[in-house]
């Protein structure tokens, strides 16, 4: 057997969700165990990612088409990977990531009905078998998000999407929770903030309890 890699914690979630605070509470948590982490983001986490993301989320982009779209997102998850998280796991640190392929499968998958067997040859592919040890969903429902997000304002070109888009994605991402359950965590989004947190700290306390074996 090869030396223990480190854990891969990826966060998915609609908008509104509260994604933001719980990745704050969470990396503090982590942190405050000793353990070494490193906080990433997607579309983005590296330059090249970034650039990606600018284009990718710019709501100038208007007519864009749904497989390009779906490209970009994979063109910055490559990078990411190869740049970041496979090192860092290799290095047997933990990596924390707002967002990861399940996005993908949500929302070109569901949301714009690309078809899955294409989002897998992609992840085949630009992930290189790199997949999350655990993956957080916050789950809400769409209009409760959505109120949440409202007074954010500069909604980015997916933001802007009607509701029956994100009702889709939330479908796809509660059908792919239901699919692995041994990887997915579902949180209720609804709650406390602090609520959130603590569904979220217990949902990785088998990761600590492997670590500390
Ligand atoms: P966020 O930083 O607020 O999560 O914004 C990222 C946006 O990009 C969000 O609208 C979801 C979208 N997205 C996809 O559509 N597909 C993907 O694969 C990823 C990672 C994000």
């Amino acid at each position: 057997m090869t030396e223990r890699r480190g854990r891969f914690i990826s966060l998915e979630g609609g908008e509104g969700a509260g994604k933001s605070t719980l990745l704050a509470g969470l990396r503090a948590h982590i942190e405050g165990r000793g353990i070494d982490l490193v906080q990433t983001r997607e579309p983005g986490g590296t330059p090249v990612g970034e650039a990606v993301r600018a284009i990718a989320l710019d709501p100038a982009m208007r007519g864009m088409a749904a497989e390009t779209e779906l490209l970009l997102m994979f063109a910055s998850r490559a990078q990411l990977v190869r740049q970041t998280i496979a090192p860092a796991l290799a290095a047997g640190r933990w990596v924390l990531c707002d967002r990861y392929v399940d996005a993908s499968y949500a929302y070109q998958g569901g949301g714009r009905g690309q078809p899955p067997e294409r989002i897998a040859e992609l992840e085949r592919w630009a992930c290189d078998g790199v997949s999350p040890d655990l993956t957080l969903l916050l789950d809400l429902p769409v209009a409760t998000g959505r109120a949440r997000a409202a007074g954010r304002g500069g909604a980015d070109r997916i933001e802007a999407e009607a509701d029956a888009f994100f009702e889709r994605v939330r479908e796809r991402y509660r059908a792919r929770a239901a699919a692995e359950p041994a990887r997915f965590r579902v949180i209720d989004a609804g709650q406390s903030p602090e609520g959130v947190l603590r569904a979220a700290i217990a949902a990785l306390e088998p990761l600590f309890a492997e670590g500390a074996a």
